[in-house]
């Protein structure tokens, strides 16, 4: 025994919002999470015998919160990014991976960062992210909405309901790449981030488990394999 507890027994049970392509999302009309997180987080269960449990879709800024009040999630794995506010809140296990912002437009559109800092101009965000402190911080002038939902926001870009969205760059990527083939990234934002899973910080024996996990992933390359079949070489 490794001195962890768990929510159920033999199951690592995990809380994610669940719209984030390629990390987390439903393929079709499937009701089974698929992405790179999920890989990563069935791997990690997987070498630690246990059982991956997805619990229902929740939205992103309720995920740290679940995991703080505890009793509901073992972790939280959601491209969230680390931060020192949400580290107060809940543990971190070493980063997977590393990431950027992006500003999402409608393809043909001449909207720089300066142009969007306008009265005028709606910057959409998801709520509770790191693209919405970004957006708040940089585009000070601009109306900035919140919303729950990626591909709400995506869609609204669009249809020309928002000027702009701030999200993260490999999520902006995949989508455009994939279902959104009239929207392009007007500018990569680095803001260099570090994607961790959050774990309650009064289990820290889980924490250390995860980490030895990727540790271990990190060496026997089966962290690069992961990478390489959701981002390409
Ligand atoms: N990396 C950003 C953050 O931590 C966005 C994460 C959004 N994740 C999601 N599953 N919707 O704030």
């Amino acid at each position: 025994e490794s001195g962890y507890t768990l929510v159920t027994k033999g199951h690592l049970t995990v809380v994610a919002e669940l719209g984030f392509q390629p990390f987390e999302y439903f393929e079709g009309n499937s009701t089974t999470p698929v992405g790179f997180d999920v890989d990563l987080i069935t791997e990690i269960a997987k070498r630690l015998n246990l059982e991956v449990t997805y619990l229902p879709n929740q939205k992103f800024d309720t995920l740290v919160p679940t995991i703080k009040q505890g009793g509901k999630a073992d972790v939280a794995i959601a491209g969230i990014t680390i931060t020192d506010e949400r580290s107060q809140e809940v543990d971190f296990t070493t980063s997977y991976l590393d990431s950027n912002q992006s500003l999402v437009v409608k393809s043909g559109s001449t909207e720089t960062e300066q142009t969007l800092n306008d009265a005028s101009k709606k910057i959409v965000v998801q709520t509770g992210t790191s693209g919405e402190d970004w957006a708040k911080e940089n585009l000070p002038n601009a109306t900035i909405v919140s919303v729950d939902d990626v591909a709400a926001a995506m869609a609204g870009v669009q249809t020309g309901l928002y000027d702009a969205m701030v999200i993260d760059l490999p999520v902006a990527s995949n989508l455009i790449s994939t279902s959104y083939s009239d929207l392009t990234i007007a500018k990569e934002i680095p803001t260099g981030e570090q994607y961790g899973i959050a774990v309650s910080k009064d289990n820290p024996a889980l924490t250390e488990a995860i980490n030895k996990v990727l540790a271990d992933m990190e060496k026997d390359g089966t962290m690069t394999a992961l990478k390489t079949k959701w981002f390409g070489s």
